[in-house]
């Protein structure tokens, strides 16, 4: 199969010299990654800056911007069985981008954003993949998960608790629970980003492998 996986933060630049992102690390969409090619898919990753090698065996599509990765997941979706957005994407950006360095003055300093455009939801309705959306929450994490399901109009949801500090972002372990369209719901107990990454190729894989069946049948 075709995986398409996004990873890693976004960076919306301010100036020459500064950006607004946040604290992605981009470990769990690389585990992704990794395991994908290690159960034998074929792999394009949309990463954003991280400080991690790139897998192996993966073509590796890099970028900074929101505005970047929209275009290049666009581009490559219609190539792909299972889009894999496991980026976090930033939802706002400055409203204007200096040219030149914003010099210190005396005062508080203060930036209009505006909203980016959400990758997800601008994703056809009627497309020939499965979209795998993420969803990361500090509090009712199911309840946000599924309206996220059915704002994106996504196949699957994988939620996970950023407010602990032993899984979610930055960390090496992770615990998620997945929402599926038909209502189903799955839980992966805590363990390595790399384990809890296989565990989902194989869900990913099966999700995709019956819609074709039920598409030839
Ligand atoms: N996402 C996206 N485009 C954006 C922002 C997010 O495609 N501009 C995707 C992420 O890659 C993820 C999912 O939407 O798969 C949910 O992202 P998350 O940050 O959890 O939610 P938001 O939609 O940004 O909502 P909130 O920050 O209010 O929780």
């Amino acid at each position: 199969m075709r995986f398409l996986i996004t990873a890693g933060p976004t960076r919306e630049p301010l100036d020459p010299v500064r950006y607004l992102s946040n604290r992605s690390s981009g470990k769990m969409g690389y585990a992704i990654a990794e395991a994908s090619l290690e159960a034998g898919h074929e792999v394009v990753l949309i990463s954003g800056p991280v400080g991690i090698n790139r897998p192996r065996g993966a073509a590796v599509i890099p970028i900074s911007t929101s505005d970047e990765m929209f275009d290049a997941v666009h581009q490559q979706a219609r190539n792909c069985d299972i889009l894999v957005m496991c980026a976090a994407v930033a939802d706002y950006k400055p409203a204007k981008v200096s040219k030149s360095k914003i010099k210190k003055r005396d005062g508080n300093l203060s930036f209009d954003l505006i909203p980016t455009r959400d990758i997800l939801a601008s994703l056809p309705k009627n497309r020939k993949y499965i979209v795998v959306g993420f969803a990361a929450e500090t509090e009712n994490v199911e309840t946000n998960a599924l309206e996220k399901l059915r704002e994106k109009n996504c196949d699957i949801v994988v939620a996970n608790d950023v407010s602990r500090a032993d899984s979610g972002m930055e960390s090496d372990e992770n615990e998620v629970t997945i929402l599926f369209r038909g209502g189903e719901i799955k839980k992966i107990s805590r363990a390595p980003k790399k384990i809890v990454a296989r565990e989902l190729i194989k869900i990913f894989a099966n999700v995709c492998e019956k819609r074709l069946t039920k598409k030839i049948a």
